[in-house]
């Protein structure tokens, strides 16, 4: 047995694989990968990858930057764990919340830290819980979040997702959690409806359940600038201005998750610049840390903030944190990815590549298989398609958008097949010419599995 088989087969035997299926991963088994390089990743073969969703949206300065490796091995040899429960303090985490309050939104005032997106969206939903408490307001509690979106896997922030395999079987999501319309024009809008028309009948629809619910019974709206996971969703224009509004005006907090837009992903530092978001609460992970180390932060108002030390001066104490909340080598190395941030100019780097890419994507629309091409700065998707006119999408079992993800694969390049999409999301430094490399073997993915589909006489 080679060393690649017997670590495939200890792979198979030893490991369960978050989003797979787990089924047909006993039989393929996985694609291991041994070393990074800028944008590429190589695998155990040698093989070189441009890696195109820079990991899970999140490796944002590429797999080989030397200055995190040596902030986390210098923190690593002065303090590698301390916590921050009980009035404890360290330096990494200090600095690292005064450095991301300088870069955030005005709205903002305090940080709180967890170790995943997912943590710092249950945490966002208890702090809500935990305000209205205080303020005086047990019935204010059910938050409302939209269809398609991704907030994560733990139990509350599961139940906010608005896919539905992460609440099928899991019994989920659970009550007081409420779902509204996806932003998605290509997929919700009406025969004849024009943009401006969906986002109004949208809008309109998120007041009707705000009404019918009660206003008194809704704490939160929780939203991702651009959607993710759900396929990148960029909302309709004057969508989140229309929302604001909505919610300021029914006394709703306004929950923004730059798990995935923060930190340059969409050609500013937030989401929340690029589309003039105020929120009352941001959480924050992936490209926080580069991805090398987990971290994640919730970053709530100090209006919010005041009424929970109120509260909490009555309990006696603020129940809640996490063993490696603000982990000193963690907090070490998202500060320096902060700095690389700030002496790089990441954000002018991805508005000058980013028209390139754009363009490059958008190419692809005229493409037999593409129904629409969007994104917006370094992401973007390819909606895959049946029938363009109808948008009819191809049924499940033929897994096209998967197909396309696996032929791009064999040009070493690295995408996404989510559903009916093709996601992309390279890291941040990505140059002009590996976005041409990157989209050369996505538009090869797509020829291929045009050859494969019209074979099974799907397409004509
Ligand atoms: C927008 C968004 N929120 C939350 C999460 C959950 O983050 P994590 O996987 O670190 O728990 C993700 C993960 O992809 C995400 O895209």
């Amino acid at each position: 047995m080679s060393s690649e088989q017997g670590r495939v087969s200890r792979d198979i035997e030893s490991l369960v694989h978050p989003y797979t299926n787990l089924e047909a991963h006993l039989h393929k088994g996985p694609l291991i990968m041994e070393r990074g390089e800028g944008v590429y990743v190589f695998d155990d073969q040698g093989r070189r990858y441009l890696e195109g969703m820079s990991g899970l949206w999140c490796a944002s300065l590429g797999f080989s930057e030397p200055r995190l490796v040596e902030a986390a091995t210098k923190q690593l040899s002065k303090l590698p764990y301390y916590q921050l429960f009980n009035s404890r303090s360290h330096g990494p985490a200090i600095d690292l919340s005064e450095k991301l309050l300088s870069i955030a939104p005005r709205s903002l005032g305090k940080v709180l830290y967890a170790n995943s997106g997912s943590e710092a969206n249950d945490a966002a939903v208890k702090l809500v819980w935990f305000y209205n408490n205080a303020m005086g307001r047990p019935e204010k509690k059910k938050i409302i979040s939209r269809w398609r979106a991704y907030h994560g896997v733990t139990v509350a922030a599961a139940s906010l997702t608005g896919l539905p395999a992460n609440h099928q079987d899991f019994d989920l999501p659970i009550d007081r959690i409420l779902h509204t319309d996806c932003p998605s024009y290509y997929h919700e809008a009406l025969p004849g409806e024009t943009e401006a028309q969906f986002t109004r009948r949208i809008v309109g629809n998120l007041e009707s359940l705000i009404l019918r619910e009660g206003p008194d019974t809704i704490a939160a709206f929780i939203a991702e600038p651009v959607n993710g996971s759900g396929g990148v969703i960029v909302p309709p224009q004057g969508y989140f201005e229309q929302v604001q509004a909505l919610l300021k005006k029914h006394d709703i907090l306004f929950i923004v998750d730059e798990v995935i837009c923060g930190f340059g992903r969409t050609g500013e530092m937030f989401g929340c610049d690029t589309f003039n978001l105020e929120p009352d609460i941001m959480t924050v992970a992936k490209a926080l840390s580069a991805s090398y180390l987990p971290i994640s932060a919730t970053l709530v108002s100090q209006k919010l903030y005041d009424k929970v030390v109120e509260r909490t001066k009555e309990l006696g104490v603020f129940a809640h944190g996490v063993t490696y909340s603000g982990h000193p080598v963690c907090a070490a190395v998202a500060l320096e990815t902060l700095k690389i941030y700030e002496e790089r100019d990441i954000v002018g780097h991805v508005r000058a590549v980013a028209p390139h890419f754009q363009h490059r994507l958008r190419s692809l629309a005229s493409h037999p298989l593409v129904g629409e091409a969007r994104g917006v700065g370094l992401i973007g998707a390819l909606e895959i398609t049946q029938d363009k006119a109808s948008k009819t999408p191809f049924d499940a079992r033929n897994n096209i958008a998967a197909l396309v993800q696996n032929k791009a694969v064999e040009r070493g390049v690295l995408v996404r097949g989510i559903r009916n999409a093709v996601a992309i999301s390279p890291p941040l430094i990505i140059t002009k010419e590996q976005i041409d490399e990157l989209f050369d073997g996505i538009a090869h993915g797509l020829d291929e599995a045009l050859v494969v589909a019209r074979q099974a006489e799907l397409v004509q």
